[in-house]
Order: structure tokens, then C-alpha cells, then sequence
């Protein structure tokens, strides 16, 4: 039986990378795109290096797209095996200090980071729950760990903002919820930290490469029975050097 595993903002980034890495193992990959020509064309790019990749149209904030996109895989394919949580927008406003932070923009980042998970996995879990053991991996960041975050000696001392991060907080959180409610079932669903890549997101700043950040996604995709759940689980800058992968505190 082939694996099928959806992936949200997978025409660009770390969500294409992922894509990519999943397509490589023999998955069926579901390319969920906001963007018709967008997602059209990392479909192709897809097909054309050896994947089984599908297009399907998802703009995580619109609820119709959510729901269509639920409906064609449920006619397609009647079950899903992985969801990948991955689309996600980062804004700020002035300088990026919370106080001049605009609710528009609090507004904008949640709709996409936490809402649109929230959306997205709740028309999915039917769906999901048909696999015989479903993964769903909400990619989240170091920067939502309030630990990390607050750590005076740590990497991320020097920032004040709360758009984005106060959003994959949130996202954290909801994972945990999630985690909790699907205990007693065989779905693992856990929060990923990709580390810091060159994505669009921050203007190709990151250390990362959008393939070593979806290395993190693609193994929570693909845990094993006895793996964790509910976990915030990734790239940890602060221990080992770039290559550590572990559990980060919340
Ligand atoms: N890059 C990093 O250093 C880093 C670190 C930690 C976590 N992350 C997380 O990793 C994930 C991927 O980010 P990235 O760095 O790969 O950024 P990216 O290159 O900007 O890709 C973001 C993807 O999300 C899509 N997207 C945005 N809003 C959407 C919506 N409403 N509906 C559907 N898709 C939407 C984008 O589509 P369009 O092309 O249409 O805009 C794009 O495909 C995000 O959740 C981000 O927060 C990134």
C-alpha cells in the first residue's frame, strides 16, 4: 500500500524539500499549494525527478479550499497517512518590537500558523485516522519555546517580537492538545524544528539548507511505533553544533 502524505506550502522552501524527501522514499506526495501556477509547477519539478507528486489546491486560511482539498484526497485516495503542518508566513511591523506591533499583523501570522493548522488538521483527522498509523507534524521553530526564548545566554537573547513567535508557541501548544486527545490511538503528532534555513521566509538569512530542514519533518513523518509524541523535536543550535537533532523544552 503506498504511502500518502500531504504537505501544506510544499511548492516552495522547506515544504518543497520535504516533499521531495518523501517522494524519494516511494510516498505519494500531496503538493498543497495556495497558488494554482505555483503549485502546478513544483508538481512538475516533482514528476520530473521521480516523485508520484499530486497538486492540489490549499490555502490554509480559506476554509472552502480546506475543505475541498479534504474531499479530493478522501475521492482519490479514502485515507491519509501524513499530514505535514508546513505552511507558515512570518511579518512584523516597525522595528519588529512588540510595542509596535500592529493587530492586523498578529491577526495575519495567526490565521496561517495557528488557525490554518488547526483548519487543516481537523478536516484531515477523519482521514487520517482510516491510516493504520497516521504522523502529523506541525512545523513549528526554536523561536515558540518561551525556554529558549527567555534564556539571557542563549541564541535567541537578542530578540523582542511576537508575531511569529508567539504564534509557534501557540502552535506548540496545540500540539501537545492534540497529542493528548490521540493518546490511545496509533497517530503520533509532534512539532518540528527545522532550525534556521535560507528560505524566503527570512530573505535566505538562515545557516540551514531547506533540505536539512525538512530532514526534521521527514523523520517525524516516518517515526516508528515506539516513537514520542507530542514533542517539540529538531534542530538544537544551542548544544551540539549544527548537525544535534533532539527534544527542545516548550
Ligand atoms: N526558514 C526557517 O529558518 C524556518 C525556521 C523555523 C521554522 N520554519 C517554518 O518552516 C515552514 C516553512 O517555511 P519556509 O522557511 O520554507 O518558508 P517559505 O519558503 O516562505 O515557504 C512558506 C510556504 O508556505 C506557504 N504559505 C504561506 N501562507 C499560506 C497559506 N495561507 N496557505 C497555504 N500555503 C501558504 C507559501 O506559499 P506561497 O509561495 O504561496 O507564499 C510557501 O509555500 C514555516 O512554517 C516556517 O514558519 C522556518
Amino acid at each position: 500500500m503506498t504511502t500518502i502524505a500531504l504537505i501544506t506550502g510544499a511548492n516552495k522552501g522547506i515544504g518543497f524539500e520535504t516533499a521531495r524527501l518523501l517522494g524519494a522514499r516511494g510516498m505519494t506526495v500531496l503538493i498543497g499549494a495556495r497558488d494554482e501556477a505555483k503549485g502546478a509547477e513544483a508538481e512538475r519539478a516533482l514528476r520530473d525527478g521521480g516523485a508520484d507528486a499530486r497538486f492540489v489546491q490549499l490555502d490554509v486560511t480559506d476554509e472552502k479550499s480546506v475543505t475541498r482539498a479534504a474531499e479530493w484526497v478522501e475521492a482519490e485516495f479514502g485515507r491519509l497517512d501524513i499530514l505535514v503542518n508546513n505552511a507558515g508566513i512570518a511579518r512584523g511591523d516597525g522595528s519588529g518590537a512588540p510595542s509596535q506591533t500592529t493587530l492586523a499583523t498578529m491577526r495575519e501570522v495567526y490565521e496561517t500558523n495557528v488557525f490554518g493548522v488547526v483548519a487543516v488538521t481537523n478536516a484531515m483527522l477523519p482521514l487520517l485516522r482510516r491510516a493504520p498509523a497516521a504522523r502529523i507534524v506541525n512545523v513549528s521553530s526554536e523561536v515558540g519555546s518561551i525556554t529558549s526564548m527567555t534564556d539571557p545566554d542563549g541564541p535567541m537573547a537578542a530578540m523582542a517580537s511576537i508575531p511569529y513567535p508567539s504564534s509557534k508557541t501557540a502552535l506548540n501548544m496545540v500540539t501537545a492538545m492534540y497529542a493528548k486527545e490521540l493518546r490511545d490511538t496509533p497517530i503520533k503528532i509532534n512539532a518540528a524544528n527545522p532550525g534556521y534555513c535560507a528560505t524566503d521566509l527570512n530573505g535566505h538569512s538562515g545557516f540551514r539548507t531547506p533540505e536539512q530542514g525538512a530532514e526534521i519533518s521527514v523523520h517525524l513523518a516516518t517515526l516508528p511505533g515506539d516513537g514520542p509524541t507530542g514533542v517539540l523535536w529538531g534542530h538544537l543550535w544551542t548544544v551540539d553544533g549544527p548537525a544535534a537533532t533532539g527534544t527542545l523544552p516548550w
